[in-house]
């Protein structure tokens, strides 16, 4: 196998779910980075059509804090505040992922025969960029994990992205203070039919 495959297949492998961060970038990585990292995955995750309705923002300091309360404060009950109150205190920021509402709309009408499988693809498109970048971020240094308490986010973004934009997930991102236990996987061969 080339060495550039088992490097991808490599940071495929290593991210994880990695609840317990505090909130900093390792040393050497800037906000910036992020920026550049998300940017480029945003870029060149293909979406059908080349639709390119994926769209992400990413909130630290007070804005990241300000999402996290209106998420604490959504939610009835203390059992259910615990996740959302780890992110808004351990997490140094999120990388918020949306779906750009009409674009979906444009597509649909102008290739009516396939309008029910834009939606569909949009979901599987916002998707593989999330997972492109929760991967790209765990090989920065950073502890990830993906959280969609899209309703509460969407609302306390207000009007900081277009009322287009709907919210589907936050990868919330920090140093990683103790990383991901192992994972068990079920026996799930590829086979080849020839
Ligand atoms: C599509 C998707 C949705 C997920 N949603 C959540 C979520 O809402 N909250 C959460 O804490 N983890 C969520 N996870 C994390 C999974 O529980 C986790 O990826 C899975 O248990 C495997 O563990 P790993 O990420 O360490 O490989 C999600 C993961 C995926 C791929």
């Amino acid at each position: 196998m080339p060495a550039t495959t088992q490097t991808y297949l490599n940071a495929i492998a290593n991210r994880r779910t990695i609840y317990d961060l505090t909130p900093k970038l390792p040393q050497n990585v800037s906000v910036e980075d992020i920026q550049a990292v998300v940017q480029a995955i945003i870029k060149n995750t293909p979406t059908a059509l080349n639709s390119q309705e994926n769209r992400a923002i990413i909130v630290t300091g007070k804005t990241h804090k300000k999402v996290w309360d209106a998420v604490i404060n959504s939610i009835p009950g203390e059992n259910g505040k615990k996740r959302p109150i780890s992110a808004r205190d351990e997490a140094y920021g999120c990388v918020i992922f949306f779906t750009e509402q009409n674009t979906i709309k444009k597509f649909q009408q102008d290739f009516p025969a396939a309008a029910d499988a834009f939606p569909v693809a949009a979901s599987h498109t916002t998707g593989a960029a999330q997972i492109n970048s929760w991967t790209a971020l765990e090989t920065m240094g950073l502890g990830c994990h993906l959280q969609h308490y899209n309703d509460a986010v969407r609302a306390a973004l207000g009007n900081l992205v277009p009322e287009s934009w709907t919210v589907n997930s936050q990868l919330c991102f920090g140093s990683i203070v103790i990383p991901a236990g192992e994972k068990t996987f079920i026996d799930n061969p590829i086979k080849i039919y020839n």
